[in-house]
């Protein structure tokens, strides 16, 4: 998609990779962001509109976690901006002592906060169509033990984005998603990771082990990301990792069996 003269909604802008990613598509003159987060860095926010006074920039303040805050942060985004053109779930927690909020976060935020987008997009119920990116996890594409409680949201995330990707699906919103799976990204997610891990009693192992795990910097994942948003097509699962850009094929490992009934009325 060419990014100039979009809306974009972006949510956890305010974030280690969110920042970056802000900085990246506030180069391609877009024409409105929404920030959606739990945090602002009004300094930075005052700069960037500085910066960049072409681009109506706001920032609402919205807990993922509450349906209600989500329901009001795209009206007032639809009131201010008219319409919106790309979406980014970008908000996330990393810590596996936290379960429920783990869930809530990663998962059951970004479900909600799409199907909210979507009440606005989907060509069927009058919006313009348009581009869905959910920030989902190398540790969203296979089990990964020392984060079990983030892998399982995170390959949610991963599953449902995908199944949104679907034709039958798009045929009827023009709404096109995409999945992106950073690897490990410096920010501040990463912080006392040791601590926020599934069995803390392992904790001198995990040390050792996320220790050695090669990461990238946010500048260069945020760069990646938005060249996605520009150039992936609808259902691409993208690995972000150590700086460059792997599209996954993932494959369907059960194949349904449709009687001549069924089959009619799916195709
Ligand atoms: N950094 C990595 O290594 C890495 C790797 C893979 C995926 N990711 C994913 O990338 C995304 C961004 O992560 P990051 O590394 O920038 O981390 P970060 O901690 O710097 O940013 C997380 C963002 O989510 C927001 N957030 C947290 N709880 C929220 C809530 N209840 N409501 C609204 N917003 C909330 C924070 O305010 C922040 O803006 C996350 O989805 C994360 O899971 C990160």
């Amino acid at each position: 998609m060419d990014l100039e003269g979009k809306n974009v909604v972006y949510l956890g802008g305010f974030g280690g990779i969110g920042k970056k990613c802000v900085q990246e598509l506030l180069k391609k003159q877009i024409k409105g962001l929404a920030i959606f987060d739990l945090i602002v860095d009004d300094d930075l926010l005052a700069e960037w509109k500085k910066q960049h006074p072409d681009t109506e920039i706001f920032y609402q303040k919205m807990d993922i976690t509450q349906k209600s805050d989500i329901d009001a942060a795209y009206k007032a985004t639809a009131e201010k901006l008219g319409h919106f053109d790309v979406v980014v779930n970008g908000s996330g927690l990393l810590d596996d002592r936290r379960i429920e909020l783990t869930i809530q976060i990663n998962l059951v935020g970004v479900i909600n906060s799409t199907l909210t987008a979507l009440e606005y997009m989907d060509k069927s119920k009058g919006g313009r169509g348009g581009l869905i990116v959910n920030i989902s996890s190398v540790a969203g594409l296979q089990p990964t033990p020392l984060m079990a409680i983030y892998s399982t949201s995170k390959t949610g995330v991963t599953t449902f984005t995908r199944a949104m990707a679907s034709p039958i699906h798009y045929a009827h919103s023009g709404v096109g998603f995409i999945t992106i799976c950073p690897g490990y990204t410096n920010t501040g997610i990463l912080k006392d990771i040791d601590k926020k891990t599934t069995f803390p009693f392992y904790e001198t192992r995990m040390r050792t082990v996320f220790s050695k795990v090669k990461g990238q910097t946010a500048e260069v994942c945020a760069r990646n990301i938005v060249n996605a948003i520009e150039t992936a097509k609808n259902g691409a699962v993208l690995m972000l990792e150590l700086g460059e850009i792997h599209e996954l094929d993932i494959p369907n490992l059960w194949n349904p069996q449709l009687d001549d009934c069924v089959f009619v009325c799916l195709s």
